[in-house]
């Protein structure tokens, strides 16, 4: 597979610097057959303590996606958060990792390919390809895209499935219970209930949780003894109390490890499944999809070939959907923990979009395109909708109606105005502004002004962002944070109305003017430092017509505080004429 690499180095710039593209390691799947691995490690454990502060890169995950249907507007979202964790990292001058790909094993793949009477590889690679796709589309900026069809991956998988076997954490049994191939997922007599197509008028079996159709199944497959690692796994949840984003889901998870834990089956027949990486030494079964695309993540870190310290694992943080945090925050680190593996630092559970009320899904149907939606909206202004009105806690309906009217508020009346306000104007000069108020020792400038009121509430207001922004982004939400950034923005505009810098202007004002073109030019700046991360290419646009230089440090997370940069003002790009000069231009209003 062709390397990410350098497509990355190009497209990636934020705050002027480029990451550091050869971070000494490379995802395991996107080297191809290039790179023969190391011998195994007999010491496999790499815990967190071995490493901390010698410089591991900051790892985050999006759930790997199935390929049974094209991407929605549900996968880019996940994208798009650990896009923004990521970027933050790297604003901060931190290294930073960022892995999404597709899961390609499994019934829901294999039914899916069968319907369309294609072969599976086919199906898997036309859609892996879509998401991928996306991911570049929506700029974000992953390190790799792994596929758990590459040969890496299977090689990974079975050495994981060798040590659980070594370790004593398999056996084999008779399974009887309902298989959800939608969910991929076995469910108990007691998870399941009756009831009736609304289309059909039929009567079928549904999970309770997801309501989707179960089917009894009666089988030999091989069983995790999931249910050995209930204390220990409840002794990890109290000692990591923040393990899990938000609170209210990781309190259910430690319920459900509490009360409902059973063994997991952790293969198929593969009489019935032959789509997926078979037993090592059983190949009459089948290895569970959920198994394999769990291992994933250890995958791409170098798995099971890495040296001990030399790779981005533990995950610090994987981003994952509502609907599969069960897999991640308990089948996952028991499966870590029976091989001896580091356990990811925090997982952030985000909830769902809905179409009508109703989780938008691939199987459901009821999905809007991520890719006619970017044509829309422009990359940007989706990512800013996605973050502002999408929620880690709680569901959120997508809706264009509504789309507009926060772009319009916050893009176009509130940064795009504000932006023309102070830069449009020939009635003063920012950079001279600028140069007064940071001024040298020769020529002492306006900051030793005792400020009137309004300019003082304003200027402590742009001394606070940064610290409320970073308080945010350390609790994993992003959207506090964006909500943070515009709320300056809107007070900088209330500001900018009231102290009427025109009217300073107009009458000869020159000190107070400057000073109140200083301290929103102020905002701006910092406001589109630390936007870098949410509206990558916005952002940047913003910080050229601001007149920010692109050389490194200007544009990073330490010059997002008051008066740290002394010398911009002046546009780097010519804007354009009418309407279409501004920052957002209008949007296309109809359908
Ligand atoms: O579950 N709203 O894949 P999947 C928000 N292959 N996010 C949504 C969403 C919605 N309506 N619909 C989907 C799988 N997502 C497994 C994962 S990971 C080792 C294996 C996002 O294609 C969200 O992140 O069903 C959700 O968890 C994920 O896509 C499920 O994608
Ligand atoms: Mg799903």
């Amino acid at each position: 597979m062709k390397s990410q690499w350098g497509v990355l180095s190009r497209r990636l710039s934020i705050g002027g610097a480029r990451p550091t593209a050869h971070h000494g390691w490379r995802c395991q799947s996107c080297r191809g057959g290039q790179t023969r691995r190391k011998p195994f490690s007999t010491t496999a454990a790499v815990r967190d303590s071995d490493r901390d502060g010698d410089g591991k890169p900051y790892y985050v995950t999006t759930p790997i996606f199935y390929v049974n249907a094209a991407p929605h507007v549900g996968h880019l979202y996940s994208m798009v958060i650990a896009d923004v964790l990521k970027r933050w990292k790297v604003l901060k001058g931190e290294r930073s990792f960022l892995s999404t790909g597709t899961d390609e094993h499994g019934m829901k793949v294999q039914r899916a390919a069968e319907l369309q009477d294609v072969q599976p590889t086919a199906l898997c690679d036309a859609n892996s390809e879509i998401f991928r796709d996306l991911a570049r589309r929506a700029d974000i900026s992953n390190d790799c895209f792994i596929r758990t069809t590459d040969p890496a991956h299977r090689e990974a998988v079975e050495h994981f499935w060798a040590r659980l076997r070594e370790g004593g954490h398999i056996y084999e049994t008779k399974h009887e219970g309902w298989y959800c191939v939608g969910d991929e997922t076995f469910y108990s007599d007691k998870m399941v209930e009756k009831r009736v197509s609304p289309q059909t008028g039929k009567p079928f079996t549904a999970s309770i949780e997801t309501g989707n159709a179960v089917e009894w199944t009666e089988e030999r497959n091989y069983h995790f003894r999931l249910t050995a690692f209930r204390e220990p796994m409840l002794r990890f949840y109290a000692d990591n109390p923040n393990w899990v984003a938000p609170s209210s889901r990781f309190a259910e998870v430690i319920d459900w490890v509490s009360n409902h834990l059973e063994d997991l089956s952790v293969s198929r027949p593969a009489s019935r499944l032959s789509w997926g990486i078979p037993v090592p030494d059983d190949p009459s079964q089948t290895i569970y999809v959920w198994v394999d695309a769990l291992i994933n993540y250890i995958t791409v870190t170098g798995y099971p070939g890495w040296q001990q310290g030399t790779g981005a694992w533990p995950a610090d943080v994987h981003v994952v959907g509502k609907d599969i945090l069960r897999f991640h925050a308990v089948y996952w680190p028991a499966l870590l923990m029976a091989v001896d593996l580091a356990l990811p630092r925090r997982i952030l559970s985000h909830g769902h979009w809905l179409m009508e009320r109703q989780k938008m899904s691939k199987s459901t149907g009821n999905v809007v395109n991520p890719f006619g939606a970017i044509d829309r909206w422009d990359t940007d202004v989706l990512r800013y909708f996605l973050v502002y009105h999408g929620s880690v806690a709680n569901d959120a309906n997508y809706d264009n109606g509504l789309i507009l009217d926060l772009a319009k508020k916050g893009l176009q009346r509130g940064l795009g105005n504000l932006l023309n306000r102070i830069v449009g104007p020939k009635l003063w000069d920012v950079s001279y502004a600028v140069a007064k108020m940071t001024g040298d020792e020769d020529r002492p400038g306006l900051a030793f002004l005792r400020l009137p009121a309004s300019v003082d509430a304003h200027k402590a207001r742009v001394e606070a962002i940064t610290d409320k922004v970073q308080a945010h982004m350390d609790e994993l939400d992003p959207t506090g944070a964006l909500k943070e950034i515009m709320e300056l923005i809107f007070e900088t505009n209330k500001f900018v109305q009231e102290t009427s810098p025109w009217v300073a202007a107009g009458t000869g004002r020159k000190r107070e003017t400057d000073l109140i073109v200083f301290y929103a030019a102020e905002s701006l700046r910092v406001a589109g430092i630390l936007l870098q991360p949410f509206m990558p290419n916005k952002a940047n646009e913003l910080l050229d017509r601001l007149g920010v230089s692109r050389e490194t440090p200007r544009r990073s997370f330490a010059f997002a505080r008051l008066q740290a940069d002394n010398a911009y003002g002046k546009s780097l790009i010519e804007t354009g004429k009418g309407a279409w000069k501004s920052l957002f231009p209008p949007f296309k209003v109809s359908d």
